[in-house]
């Protein structure tokens, strides 16, 4: 079986004012009726194979994700004392885990648009995991993004994917753009197929620390129904490191699968907007009906009630959130979180 192991740690702060501390992107419905999480939920199912998830998350997203999971059955939740990263949100998940089980670290903060795709990517991926390897899913890269990984595709493994070369986390833009015209190199997802073992094994080899207070966190915890708590004042300790870092880089075992599954972090607004269905002219309202656009194009127009009018504008984006209104060329949409509003919600 292959575990679905969901991370619900982040903020989301470059989505303000829809995004916020109190109720940050994966439990909003972005695109759809359900939301990021739920729709990471839902994207395991059991007839494919998919034990119920195993969700790491904080105290303060908790309620959130116990309302969200709703009757998913037999999902059990981590409880993270404080926030330290991926590598020992992963190792948490990974302790209370089999050895041999296989785990699929999703985040859920992430829009895919072909969930059969999304499957097929980790039946093959969960495959090669089988074997030992460390795998990513590989995301046809389209642009010098620096805030994300990137893969170096390297001799083919297993019926449908290939060892990563190299693993290199947020390059800077020289190198991104060294990256894209290469053309050998993909996106990582963020999503990774693990057999616990493994995992565990490089862990300890690149960062023993981590794996060393993790394990001492999870044997001193204990359990409340489907919830467990790490030992807080042991798990307090760790070192914060992301997964990518912490182990991808290092290890000799990484391989990668390519998706192509319609991927997209939703990391601003206009990532966002890409995924939101538009009209002929690129524009996009929610919220209002009687929201009415003259003479725009790319404006996306998000309100949770009041009635939007914008005439002759092009490329923006408009939010609507209580006593908020946020407004921005695309152009700026990376400075959003970066606003007082968002930093101080
Ligand atoms: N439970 C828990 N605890 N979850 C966490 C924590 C934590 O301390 N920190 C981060 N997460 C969750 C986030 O909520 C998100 O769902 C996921 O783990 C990844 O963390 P991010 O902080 O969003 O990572 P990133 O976007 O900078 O980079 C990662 O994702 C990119 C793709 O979106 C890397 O894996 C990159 O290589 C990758 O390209
Ligand atoms: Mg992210």
């Amino acid at each position: 079986d292959i575990v679905p192991v969901i991370l619900c740690g982040g903020s989301g702060t470059r989505l303000w004012p829809r995004s916020r501390a109190t109720k940050p992107k994966p439990f909003l419905p972005l695109v759809g009726d359900c939301t990021l999480f739920e729709a990471a939920v839902a994207r395991c199912p059991a007839e494919r194979g998919f034990s119920p998830p195993v969700v790491v998350t904080g105290r303060q997203h908790l309620e959130h994700v116990e309302q969200q999971l709703g009757s998913a059955e037999g999902a059990r939740i981590i409880v993270e004392p404080a926030a330290k990263n991926t590598a020992a949100a992963i190792a948490l998940a990974a302790n209370r885990l089999s050895e041999d089980a296989v785990m699929l670290v999703c985040p859920s903060d992430h829009h895919i648009g072909n969930a059969q795709a999304f499957v097929d990517a980790a039946l093959a991926a969960a495959d090669l995991a089988q074997d030992g390897w460390l795998v990513s899913f590989g995301i046809e890269a389209t642009a010098p993004e620096t805030g994300f990984g990137y893969l170096k595709r390297g001799e083919p493994v297993g019926e449908k994917g290939f060892r990563t070369a190299q693993f290199v986390e947020k390059p800077d833009l020289e190198r991104a753009k060294a990256f894209l015209a290469d053309g050998g190199y993909a996106w990582n997802g963020g999503i990774f197929a693990f057999r616990v073992k493994d995992f565990l094994r490089e862990l300890a080899a690149h960062r023993p620390q981590i794996a060393a207070v993790v394990a001492e966190a999870v044997a001193k915890g204990n359990e409340d129904g489907p919830r467990f708590h790490p030992d807080a004042e042991t798990f307090s300790g760790v070192e914060s490191d992301s997964v990518d870092y912490a182990v991808m880089e290092n290890t000799d075992r990484a391989a990668m699968v390519p998706a192509n599954m319609d991927w997209s972090d939703i990391g601003n607004w206009d990532a966002l907007h890409e995924a939101l269905e538009r009209d002929e002219n690129g524009n996009t309202v929610r919220g209002n009906g009687s929201s009415e656009l003259v003479d725009c194009c790319n404006v996306l127009v998000d309100t949770d009630g009041p009635r939007v009018s914008v005439i002759g504008l092009k490329d923006v984006i408009v939010v609507v959130d209580g006593n908020d209104v946020m407004i921005t060329t695309v152009a700026g949409v990376q400075k959003v979180g970066k606003l007082d509003g968002a930093a101080n919600q």
